[in-house]
């Protein structure tokens, strides 16, 4: 690792912190505003979450390794994976182990202080930088992939496009892990995605979900910005081992519920609760587990 990091994490530090005021462009406050509110208490996210499969890292390092040659450089050394979003590091976590055999080093960034500090007591060897997608304090043109897992919502604008654009290499990838539940499997959770949705569109942010994952306008945004090309997509199905309660706490640490008022939230949390009441211990059926689609969305700075 060369010292450019270090270098970049003493002079930027973490400074959104939570009685900050955000410091994105107009067009980002309100987005930030709900990341600065959904994931002040880092320790319950990080609770709520059951991570992510070894095969999400997996399968986007493979990915990375058939790109070009004139991408992997001359011996495939000193390669740097920069990760947007990394949050308390569930997705960073597997990304370290998969790259551990590899000539990839992974610099992950978050913006929020709340998520850093969580990040930093899991994960006390990986390098954390403070940032937002639409800001990276790094040089143009300096790194190889840029990946982002759970978050392609919060990233899905022109601003941070332009901006991973600009420190990607040519060549370089720009990739999205998206690992959700799997709602072609267990349709009564198409509600509770709704309901999500809904929150977050009061916000600007557009979520959707098909049988194919996210559907918002992502691609073409990307596109437009006449910065990538060769969008991919690719998915595998696994499952979580997870109860009914664990299932109510995972569905309520998503953002959204985050986005409205304490009765909105409460009533976001009997639907899930009767939902699942209903599909599960109400039927005479025991939760044990969930099952999940993990997609991995990637294109090819031009
Ligand atoms: C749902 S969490 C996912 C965290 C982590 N990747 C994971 O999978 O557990 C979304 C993360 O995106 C971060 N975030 C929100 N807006 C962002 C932005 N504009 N740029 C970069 N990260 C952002 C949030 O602070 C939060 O940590």
């Amino acid at each position: 690792m060369d010292s450019l990091w270090n270098i970049v994490t003493r002079s930027q530090g973490f400074s959104a912190q939570e009685d900050d005021p955000p410091r994105q462009q107009t067009t980002q406050h309100s987005k930030m505003d709900v990341a600065t509110q959904a994931f002040k208490n880092a320790d319950s996210y990080d609770s709520a979450r059951k991570g992510y499969p070894i095969n999400s890292a997996k399968l986007f390092l493979s990915k990375l390794q058939e790109t070009p040659k004139q991408f992997n450089g001359n011996n495939n050394k000193d390669r740097t994976i920069l990760e947007l979003g990394a949050g308390t590091g569930q997705f960073s976590k597997v990304l370290v182990e998969a790259t551990k055999e590899t000539d990839f080093t992974v610099v992950s960034s978050e913006p929020l202080e709340s998520m850093g500090k969580v990040f930093r007591k899991s994960l006390p060897n990986v390098e954390l930088i403070c940032c937002s997608g639409d800001k990276i304090p790094l040089p143009d043109s300096s790194i190889d992939a840029v990946v982002a897992a759970n978050t392609l919502h919060y990233l899905a604008n022109v601003e941070s496009f332009t901006e991973i654009a600009r420190v990607l290499k040519p060549g370089g990838i720009l990739a999205f892990v998206c690992n959700y539940v799997d709602i072609q499997k267990v349709p009564w959770a198409q509600a509770i995605y709704d309901l999500s949705a809904k929150f977050y569109s009061r916000v600007g942010i557009k979520l959707s979900f098909d049988e194919n994952g996210i559907t918002n306008d992502w691609e073409k945004m990307a596109l437009n910005t006449g910065f990538y090309q060769k969008v991919q997509k690719d998915f595998f199905f696994h499952s979580d081992n997870i109860t009914e309660e664990e299932t109510v706490r995972m569905f309520m640490s998503y953002g959204a519920f985050y986005h409205c008022d304490e009765t909105e939230r409460e009533d976001v949390r009997s639907t899930c609760e009767n939902i699942l009441k209903e599909n599960y211990s109400g039927a005479g059926k025991t939760m044990t587990e969930i099952p999940m689609r993990c997609s991995l969305y990637w294109m090819e700075k031009k």
